[in-house]
């Protein structure tokens, strides 16, 4: 999401400035954050401070900080934090050079707005951090669902869909430029809805008219809610070949108890049945998910509900987080945060390493198998060997033969780590 969104960035800003890798010789440094845990803020504090060095060195440097932490901290930022010169929430990006003029006028200023509307749909996002094959497109901004724990909906404000005419417009683009994989971006895609002309377009719709741009062309999308991830989307992904075989479905917890606690809206068994419905109509989906450590009063009967519900589900991959609270949430507000640190990090490590069991068995029952990858890259261990991932988002590694980034190579598994698919190009 923060890729896309420093894309859009940096498409406003380029009538005034170009990207450089250094450092050292930028007049502008942009942080764009992210506040849905509390590590992702420590972090982003820790780098302020090491900018400060930069800034007695160039007096003229403009640092500015965007996004989340900018939304949900906002002007206390700017007080606590001397490095910086403004900054602008995730709907006021529009107004980036105005802010920039003030703060290069020495006026310390802030944008954190939050609109019902925006989306950028008509910005052309500059693609400088891409590999020149996949490309992320957003979708939708914000959030409805008010999950207890979780901070977007109030740092990135109310869920709006783009108009599907910019997002069929950029994926074309993008197709012709040498891009063969977009990943269509949204805090809940599923709920993807545009209702301004006289036919709806749902997110099963727009799936389907991205994935008819053209056969080599793949299509991937995240995060879908469980409540919402419908058959027919389900159908589409079936019906075509470049709808990847890929869902992200975050689970956050296998309790019921704890999962009604987080307003996540649906029960175990109701998840367990979408996952049953996936494999029925999709057989050779691979599924990930996100899941949560420690929640407010989870007991160790909760945390084993979700270790058992990860092996039901028997999930390719995960992103596993041990819960922060996050003040102005419903959590934060009415439950204790009461599983001791020792615990949640002992809780987090159960689920960590049963991942690990889960994603190696997984990768294990693909060798033999041959699978279309989409060379991203060369292997950071070997110059002679390509990477890419097939379908199901898992990463493959090969000897790289004639084969070229942008190119399709169908690949024999012969070997594997949990993280990694080992093999050779048929051809
Ligand atoms: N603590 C820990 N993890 C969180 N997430 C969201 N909010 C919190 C929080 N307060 C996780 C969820 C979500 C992912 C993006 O981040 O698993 O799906
Ligand atoms: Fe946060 Fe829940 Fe919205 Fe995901 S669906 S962004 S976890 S409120």
């Amino acid at each position: 999401m923060n890729v896309a969104d420093s894309e859009v960035v940096a498409s406003i800003l380029s009538p005034y400035y170009s990207i450089t890798d250094s450092l050292r010789e930028a007049d502008l440094i942009l942080l764009n954050t992210c506040s849905v845990r509390d590590n992702a803020e420590q972090r982003i504090r820790k780098r302020l401070q090491e900018l400060v060095s930069l800034k007695k060195k160039n007096k003229s440097l403009l640092i500015g900080l965007l996004g989340c932490m900018a939304e949900r901290i906002k002007e206390q930022l700017l007080e606590e934090e001397k490095s910086l010169d403004f900054i602008a929430g995730p709907d006021a990006y529009r107004t980036l050079p105005e802010l920039i003029e003030k703060a290069s006028l020495g006026i310390v200023s802030s944008n954190v707005h939050l609109s019902e509307e925006e989306t950028y749909g008509d910005i052309d996002p500059v693609r400088y951090a891409s590999n020149g094959v996949s490309a992320f497109i957003s979708i939708m901004r914000g959030c409805n669902n008010f999950c207890s724990y979780c901070v977007v909906p109030y740092t990135r404000g109310r869920e709006r869909s783009r108009d599907p005419k910019t997002i069929l417009s950029e994926a074309q683009n993008l197709f012709e430029k040498g891009f063969r994989e977009i990943t269509l971006l949204g805090q809940n895609v599923n709920s993807y809805c545009w209702k301004k002309t006289d036919r709806n377009v749902d997110f099963a719709d727009l799936t389907e008219q991205i994935a008819l741009i053209s056969p080599l062309l793949r299509v991937r999308y995240a995060t879908s809610h469980p409540k919402d991830i419908s058959d027919k989307l389900l159908l589409v992904m079936a019906k075509y070949p470049n709808v990847c075989h890929y869902i992200h479905l975050p689970v956050q917890s296998g309790s019921n108890t704890m999962l009604k606690k987080m307003n996540r809206v649906y029960t175990r068994e109701y998840y367990l049945e979408r996952i049953r419905k996936i494999k029925e109509i999709l057989p050779d989906c691979a599924i990930s998910t996100d899941v949560i450590a420690g929640f407010c009063g989870e007991t160790e009967q909760d945390h084993q509900d979700t270790l058992d519900l990860m092996r039901e589900a028997g999930y390719e991959y995960a992103f596993m987080f041990k819960y922060s609270v996050r003040e102005g949430t419903k959590a934060a507000e009415k439950f204790a945060d009461d599983v001791p640190e020792e615990l949640k990090i002992k809780r987090l490590e159960e689920i960590i390493t049963l991942q690990q069991q889960l994603s190696l068995e997984s990768n294990k029952r693909d060798i033999g198998k041959t699978s279309t990858v989409l060379v991203e890259g060369v292997s950071k261990r070997s110059d002679q060997h390509l990477f890419g991932r097939n379908s199901q988002n898992k990463v493959c590694v090969f000897p790289k033969k004639h084969y070229k980034i942008g190119d399709y190579a169908e690949v024999t598994i012969l070997r594997c780590t949990a993280g990694t698919l080992i093999g050779e190009a048929v051809i």
